[in-house]
């Protein structure tokens, strides 16, 4: 991708993020000094054949945002990917590992719902819906319900997915990649971010000496533990930085709104 696209990305995502910006899309170097190597943010190389329900969200054609297919024709994502945005700006790019091929469908959206409380992403209520013009051949994720509150407890394994910057630093992927974390207790969640973490609104996820994460352009991408959707990527402050998990909008406060979209 051209570093034009990259800079109206950043900016996009900067202006998208508001008050938040300053600590997750500009904070200068957020590479980590270590090993960290080149995918989502210390991840690996995944496929959608492996991950079928994984969907990128290009905006007027950039790739800008993630999402989840959890009905053949509802994508799960985040608010902040889809405020401000008209439904006709987006294409959902599903079955497709390679952004630069034609693999797969490229769906169009007639309708996006947004959490009517979504404000910022420190806010929280991160969630949003978007309905595709047509029903998708691809396997859907289940979400988290309340009666999933173990997956949340700290130290669950969880994956999360997307075409997002590589490095903290604005090395965006043409190609899947997926990186596998651990779920966060509140009480570490709160030490990192303070009042800005919602224990009913977000969960976080990441390791103490940081090295994997989610990062720009995954947002709106899924958080999965046992099979099952627990979180869409949000924020954090930079990417993989020691004591700053990521942040994911915790899906199993919203289940009863997103079910009410499907
Ligand atoms: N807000 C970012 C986006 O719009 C996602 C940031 C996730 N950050 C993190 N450290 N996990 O793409």
């Amino acid at each position: 991708m051209s570093t034009l696209r990259h800079l109206v990305k950043i900016v996009g995502v900067a202006a998208a993020l508001g008050i938040a910006a300053t600590a997750t899309a500009t904070a200068a170097p957020a590479k980590p000094s270590g090993d960290v190597s080149p995918m989502i943010v210390g991840g690996s190389p995944a496929t959608t054949q492996q991950y079928p329900w994984t969907v990128a969200l290009i905006y007027n054609g950039t790739q800008w945002c993630g999402g989840t297919l959890v009905a053949p024709n509802k994508v799960v994502t985040a608010a902040h990917c889809t405020a401000g945005k008209a439904p006709s700006t987006w294409r959902i790019a599903a079955g497709r590992t390679d952004l630069r091929t034609n693999e797969g469908v490229l769906a169009k959206v007639t309708k996006v719902w947004q959490h009517p409380n979504y404000r910022s992403v420190t806010q929280g209520d991160d969630v949003a819906v978007m309905t595709l013009d047509q029903n998708l051949p691809y396997q859907t994720l289940p979400l988290a319900t309340s009666a999933d509150a173990g997956l949340y407890a700290a130290g669950t394994m969880a994956k999360t997915l997307g075409w997002g910057d590589t490095t903290g630093s604005g090395t965006y992927s043409d190609t899947l990649n997926q990186v596998d974390v651990p779920v966060t207790s509140d009480q570490t969640c709160t030490t990192a971010y303070g009042a800005d973490y919602r224990k009913a609104a977000m969960v976080c996820a990441g390791y103490p000496d940081g090295g994997k994460d989610s990062c720009q352009a995954d947002s709106g991408g899924p958080l999965v533990a046992s099979g099952k959707l627990i979180g869409v990527v949000s924020w954090g402050e930079g990417c993989a930085l020691a004591g700053k998990p990521g942040v994911y909008a915790r899906v199993s406060s919203y289940v009863d709104l997103i079910k009410q979209q499907l």
